[in-house]
């Protein structure tokens, strides 16, 4: 455990990730917030604009200026949108700062990228070093890490879901995995959208990016190539916060589904955020709102001998910012808990 704070920055502070990051990170006993940047050119008193943080009265939100950033900071989270905040989270690293990127930026191969988001890619190097941090699954390479390329929101709610089934052979070869997810709007960002309008939203209910979500490479290359390619359908749903996950799974061969709950239950045993529940039991959206866990459900389907994994995160919490404190905890030795909680919010 080290006894000194550690300096922190977040850049792209402004934003729901990253005040969802300063919301945490003011509660956080071994961390001193010494550098909070968004996009604007005159720096302002964070307060004035975001009252909810006034327990952080007297920081200001900077334009970033990555010198001063790497002046101040031991560690620095990089909450900007995907094109932005690779390159910055690479300029960081390779100034010796301990860098979290929470884009997708860093996540994938450079082709696949450019593919996937219709963008250029972040610097070789940097996608090279990234450590996939889902924490669960990536705990000893993180201890470690000077650069984590934190997981999207839908792939930590399906690859939590679907790894203990894949990983223990669950799962028929040649068989499709279909994934049907749902975001409530804060997925999309603070930036305004006409779709995004509370008019267009409550009461509504529609899938987008039909077949072509960025996250579909994301969960295929964290599956491996035991789960084959996945079927992923996104949808938003009026809600502020949450992700969903049905994921449906071709069984090899028949099994009851206290068999698959054993599976599950020992793989995440001792594990702070990842609550597997018993059979006959659904995680639900506000089982999960606000906190960093993860709620799995389980069924399986005899007449189809199909496996069905529900998924419930909170997309800010463990879908972002929460799972990014997470992985700094691990990789500066606090413990995972650190400013964490696993309760929800109710109602
Ligand atoms: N929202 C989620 O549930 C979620 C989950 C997982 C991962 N992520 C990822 O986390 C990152 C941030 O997402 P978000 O939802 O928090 O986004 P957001 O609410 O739109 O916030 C984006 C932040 O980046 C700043 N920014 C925007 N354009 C910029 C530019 N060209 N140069 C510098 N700064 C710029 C914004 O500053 P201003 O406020 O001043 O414009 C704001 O601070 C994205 O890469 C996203 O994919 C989001």
């Amino acid at each position: 455990m080290i006894s000194t704070p550690i300096r922190v920055g977040v850049v792209g502070a402004s934003g729901y990730s990253g005040l969802e990051l300063l919301r945490l990170l003011a509660a956080h006993p071994g961390v001193e917030l010494s550098y909070v940047a968004g996009n604007h050119e005159s720096s302002i008193e964070l307060t004035d604009e975001f009252p909810h943080l006034a327990g952080l009265g007297g920081l200001r939100l900077e334009a970033y200026r990555p010198e001063v950033c790497a002046d101040r900071c031991d560690a620095v989270f990089v909450a900007l949108p995907s094109g932005s905040s690779g390159r910055v989270a690479a300029e960081l690293w390779r100034m010796g700062k301990v860098v979290i990127d929470l884009s997708g930026d860093l996540r994938l191969p450079a082709d696949v990228y450019e593919r996937w988001y219709q963008k250029p890619a972040a610097p070789a190097d940097a996608i090279e070093a990234a450590v996939y941090g889902l924490t669960e699954w990536a705990r000893e390479a993180l201890r470690s890490a000077n650069l984590v390329a934190n997981p999207g929101c839908y792939p930590t709610a399906v690859l939590l879901g679907l790894l203990p089934a894949v990983r223990a052979g669950l799962c028929r070869g040649g068989g499709t995995i279909v994934i049907d997810a749902k975001s409530g709007v804060s997925g999309a960002g603070r930036s305004a959208a006409g779709h995004l309008m509370f008019a267009e939203m409550a009461d509504n209910f529609l899938p987008y990016r039909v077949g072509r979500h960025q996250h579909v490479p994301e969960i295929e290359r964290v599956l491996g190539p035991e789960a084959g390619a996945i079927v992923f359908t996104t949808q938003l749903l009026p809600t502020v916060r949450g992700i969903y996950a049905s994921c449906y799974v071709p069984l090899a061969q028949p099994i009851r589904v206290e068999e698959v709950y054993e599976v599950y239950r020992n793989r995440y045993e001792g594990e702070p955020f990842v609550h597997v529940l018993p059979p006959g039991q659904v995680p639900a959206l506000k089982h999960v709102r606000a906190s960093n866990r993860c709620q799995i459900g389980l069924a399986v389907d005899d007449r189809t001998q199909v496996l069905m994994v529900f998924s419930a995160i909170d997309n800010l919490q463990k879908g972002a910012a929460g799972q990014a404190v997470q992985n700094f905890n691990v990789r500066f030795q606090f413990p995972e808990e650190t400013a964490l909680t696993g309760c929800g919010v109710h109602p």
